[in-house]
């Protein structure tokens, strides 16, 4: 066994930041696993193409032979599971991809896992990882005034997504307590920042604001989600690979609470101040209340303090600052953004926001 890791859907939001960042950190090879789905895009690489350390694999984690192989021939020493449909309002229009992805996808990595887990030795087999990324949506929703997620609150998942994730957490779970396997498993809550495919809220409104268009906010726009800057996500993976006790969960977030209409005002608020338009004025007034989404999760907030008292990890950045950076980042990526606003980008535009407009 080498240094190598394999690390699925690294061609996504969290993944390619993972990705890029391991790249330069590290003088180790990742092999990137990824379906280059719909959320996928291989622009988000294009700085470390060339580099030797990075091997781009077209593929479906629910391949097993596929899977099998690249245990074989690149003989890792961790494998961390990014991939996944990701989207709420999507498992909602379309949960079968979810369960095919997020639940039997994970299955079958584990499957494979376990058999070139099995056949490690010595140092090889106690060294081994298997880290899946995961979410705090499976823990299910607050009331205004209960105490954050901890990794041993109950899990209550209230969408087809976070019911596939719970489902695939609940398999790596079991594969520990069964077989041994050695698993990690980190539930994050709402990331934010370069690279995040422009259907979730976030980038969402960084782009029709800019743009002059409406912004959509879902009900009354005070559900609450805890924010965390992407880097910072991806610095607590790198901490429980290396520090994380075999077999447990933790919790990561970054203690920053808001309200949508919060954030959606932050963004307003910089665009403004950044690219300001006579044409379009204040961005405030695009703000337009739409038809909530079904089963809208109320509030998350993440009690971080396992992974901050038992492996010293902490966020670097606050909101205010991320979303600054945040906002920069699409300003100066412009081509990015043309690139990803695809025919498949605007269909999904108008299935989920033309019948919401017309509350
Ligand atoms: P994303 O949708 O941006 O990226 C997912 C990636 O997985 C894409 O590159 C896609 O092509 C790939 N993929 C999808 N199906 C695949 C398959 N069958 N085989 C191989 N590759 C496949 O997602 P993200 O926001 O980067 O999330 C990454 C992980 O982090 C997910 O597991 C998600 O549940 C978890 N997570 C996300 C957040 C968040 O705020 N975005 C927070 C906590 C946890
Ligand atoms: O909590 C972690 C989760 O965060 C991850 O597991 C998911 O993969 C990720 O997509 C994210 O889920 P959310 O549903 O919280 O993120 P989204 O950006 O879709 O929505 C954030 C909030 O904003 C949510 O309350 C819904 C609302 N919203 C979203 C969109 C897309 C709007 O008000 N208007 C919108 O147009």
């Amino acid at each position: 066994m080498n240094d190598t890791v394999i690390v699925t859907g690294g061609a996504g939001f969290i993944g390619s930041n993972f990705v890029l960042e391991w790249i330069s950190q590290t003088g180790s090879k990742v092999v990137n696993l990824d379906l280059l789905t719909y959320a996928g895009n291989h622009e988000n690489l294009l700085s470390i193409e060339k580099d030797p350390r990075h091997v781009f694999v077209k593929g479906d984690i629910g391949d097993r032979k596929l899977i099998a192989g690249l245990f074989a021939e690149h003989q890792p020493r961790a494998i961390l599971h990014f991939a996944a449909e990701s989207h709420v309002d999507r498992s909602i229009e379309g949960p079968e991809a979810f369960v095919k992805t997020n639940v039997l996808g994970t299955f079958a990595l584990l499957e494979e896992a376990k058999a070139y887990w099995n056949g490690l030795t010595g140092k090889d087999k106690q060294d081994f990882r298997f880290l899946h990324v995961s979410t705090d949506e499976v823990y299910g929703t607050l009331g205004p005034d209960d105490p954050a997620f901890s990794e041993t609150t109950p899990y209550t998942p209230n969408s087809p997504y976070s019911a596939s994730k719970a489902g695939s957490d609940h398999l790596v779970r079991a594969y520990f307590h069964t077989y041994g396997l050695p698993v990690l498993t980190t539930n994050c809550s709402n990331n934010y920042g370069p690279y995040q495919f422009p259907e979730k809220l976030i980038p969402l409104v960084i782009l029709n604001a800019l743009e002059g268009k409406s912004l959509p906010v879902y009900g009354d726009g005070l559900n609450v989600r805890d924010w965390l800057f992407v880097k910072d996500h991806c610095s607590a993976i790198r901490t429980v690979l290396e520090k994380g006790k075999v077999g447990e969960t933790y919790n990561v977030g970054g203690s920053s609470e808001r309200k949508n209409i919060e954030v959606v005002h932050a963004i307003c608020d910089i665009l403004d101040e950044q690219r300001p338009s006579d044409k379009i004025g204040s961005r405030r007034s695009l703000i337009t209340y739409v038809k909530d989404r079904p089963g809208h999760d109320r509030r998350y907030a993440i009690n971080a303090t396992k992974i901050r008292e038992e492996l010293g990890w902490q966020p670097t950045q606050v909101f205010e600052g991320g979303i600054r950076e945040t906002v920069q980042w699409y300003l100066d990526n412009m081509q990015w953004v043309e690139n990803v606003k695809s025919g498949a980008y605007q269909q999904w535009i108008d299935l989920n926001y033309s019948e919401r407009l017309a509350k």
